[in-house]
């Protein structure tokens, strides 16, 4: 369980740790769920797009340095959001076997700024990770897309390949122009593949994408109930290390620090246990050096040391997630490679990056707690896995068991 990357998200469902189920819920309803917490939710009008690009032209025939054998159905391009400022999403599209009725999975990266395509496809879940010689893919046995269809976008604007030609729409970020986007991407997208309108739709995502996820929920469940455009059959979410809740997760990490040895449980209990009157600078100081000292992604990792490309066998033969990351980096800025997934003129030009830093430091978030949101959509019926990694300490840990404060 060293690496992030392959196999981590499967790993991760080991430890599922809460599983709640809409269906027992009292006052379970299917009408429009509750918005609480997130006062955002307005029905939007014209959200069906005319959009330049088709089926047909987004299909990928096979990836440069794509393994020979095997057949993966795969389709990127862009759908427009907003036509008028000329505002499109990337997506990444690889579609399950076609002897099973898939359920359709739709995957979102945190950040706020990361792209879900290169973390979620190319580190995660996808059906390939990039080979050593940063040229070549080969096939990731973790594939979610042995068992569903999944759909990764980069979400928000200014995320991986995704590109407005508005300048200003790389200055202004939120949950609730995030929401918005994402409800009409996912809309103009089913125009393209129809017959994913009637499969069951699950929304899953980490980190940041806890907010996406829940506020992309409430936005599907407010259109269905007003019986506007698409009814998405949507079934569940399932969400990974999530950030839903600002204390909830600030306790968690220092919790998890001090039971790992970190950081000296003394100084965690001093902020922890005695009520108003408790003394964090202690603790704020030990977790500020040794959160620079440490991988926060996974407390266990080496350092990649290595920085060139392709990288030596004898140093990366652990798998290092770090690694990983370069060797995606420089196969996502193959001039080829953009070319095959249909990577637009407007971002061809640009260094694809993991995560955009711009979007975190102007992004504008709607709620601290996640929380009242998670309440509504499971009491509306929805089934929500939260699941997450063992070993890593910055979005983690006790906030799950926490949860159980908003789950009665
Ligand atoms: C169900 O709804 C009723 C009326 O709106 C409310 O009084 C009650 O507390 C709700 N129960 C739960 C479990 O939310
Ligand atoms: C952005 O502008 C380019 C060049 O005019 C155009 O080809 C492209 O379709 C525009 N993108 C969107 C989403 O409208
Ligand atoms: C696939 O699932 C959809 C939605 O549940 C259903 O309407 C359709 O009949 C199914 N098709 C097959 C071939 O099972
Ligand atoms: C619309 O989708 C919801 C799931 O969000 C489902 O419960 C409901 O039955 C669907 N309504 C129709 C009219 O198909
Ligand atoms: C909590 O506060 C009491 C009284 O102020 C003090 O005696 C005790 O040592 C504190 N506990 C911790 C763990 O700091
Ligand atoms: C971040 O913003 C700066 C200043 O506007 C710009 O030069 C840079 O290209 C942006 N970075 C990304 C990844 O878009
Ligand atoms: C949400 O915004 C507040 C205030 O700007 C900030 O302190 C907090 O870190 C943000 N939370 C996340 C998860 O980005």
């Amino acid at each position: 369980m060293r690496d992030l990357s392959a196999h981590a998200a499967l790993v991760s469902l080991l430890y599922a740790v809460l599983l709640f189920s809409g269906t027992s819920a009292q006052n379970s309803t299917t009408s429009g769920g509750s918005t609480e917490g997130w006062s955002a939710v307005h029905l939007i009008d014209d959200a069906i797009i005319p959009q330049p690009s088709s089926r047909s032209a987004d299909r990928v025939f096979a990836l440069p340095g794509q393994p020979k054998r095997g057949i993966v159905v795969q389709y990127a391009g862009y759908v427009t959001v907003s036509a008028a400022a000329g505002r499109a999403f990337f997506y990444y599209f690889s579609e399950g076997p076609i002897s099973i009725n898939q359920s359709l999975f739709i995957w979102f990266n945190g950040g706020p700024g990361c792209s879900s395509f290169g973390n979620g496809a190319m580190l995660e879940h996808g059906p390939f990770s990039v080979g050593l010689d940063g040229m070549s893919l080969q096939p990731n046995k973790f594939s979610w897309s042995k068992v569903a269809s999944v759909l990764y976008v980069d979400s928000p604007v200014g995320a991986g390949f995704s590109y407005s030609n508005s300048s200003s729409d790389y200055e202004t970020y939120s949950d609730e122009l995030t929401a918005i986007d994402n409800y009409k991407f996912l809309l103009n997208w089913l125009e393209r593949f129809p017959e994913y309108k009637t499969r069951d739709v699950y929304l899953a995502g980490e980190g940041y994408a806890g907010h996406y996820v829940l506020q992309l929920a409430q936005m599907i469940l407010a259109h269905n109930a007003a019986g506007k455009y698409t009814n998405i059959t949507l079934k569940g979410l399932a969400l990974g290390n999530a950030i839903l809740d600002e204390e909830a997760l600030n306790r968690g990490v220092d919790h998890y620090l001090a039971s790992h040895g970190y950081i000296s449980y003394r100084s965690y209990q001093a902020c922890y246990s005695n009520g108003s009157s408790s003394d964090c600078s202690l603790l704020a100081q030990a977790k500020d050096k040794t959160l620079r000292s440490i991988y926060p992604y996974d407390i266990t990792a080496h350092v990649c040391k290595v920085t060139s490309i392709p990288i030596d066998l004898s140093q990366s033969a652990n798998g290092l997630y770090e690694c990983d990351v370069q060797r995606l980096v420089s196969y996502l800025n193959l001039p080829d490679v953009k070319a095959a997934l249909h990577v637009n003129s407007a971002v061809s030009s640009k260094a694809w990056t993991k995560c955009n830093e711009n979007i975190s430091k102007a992004y504008q978030n709607t709620s601290s707690s996640m929380l009242p949101a998670l309440r509504g959509v499971v009491s509306a019926g929805l089934q929500v896995l939260l699941y997450r990694r063992e070993t890593i300490t910055k979005k983690n840990s006790v906030q799950v068991f926490d949860l159980c404060l908003c789950c009665d």
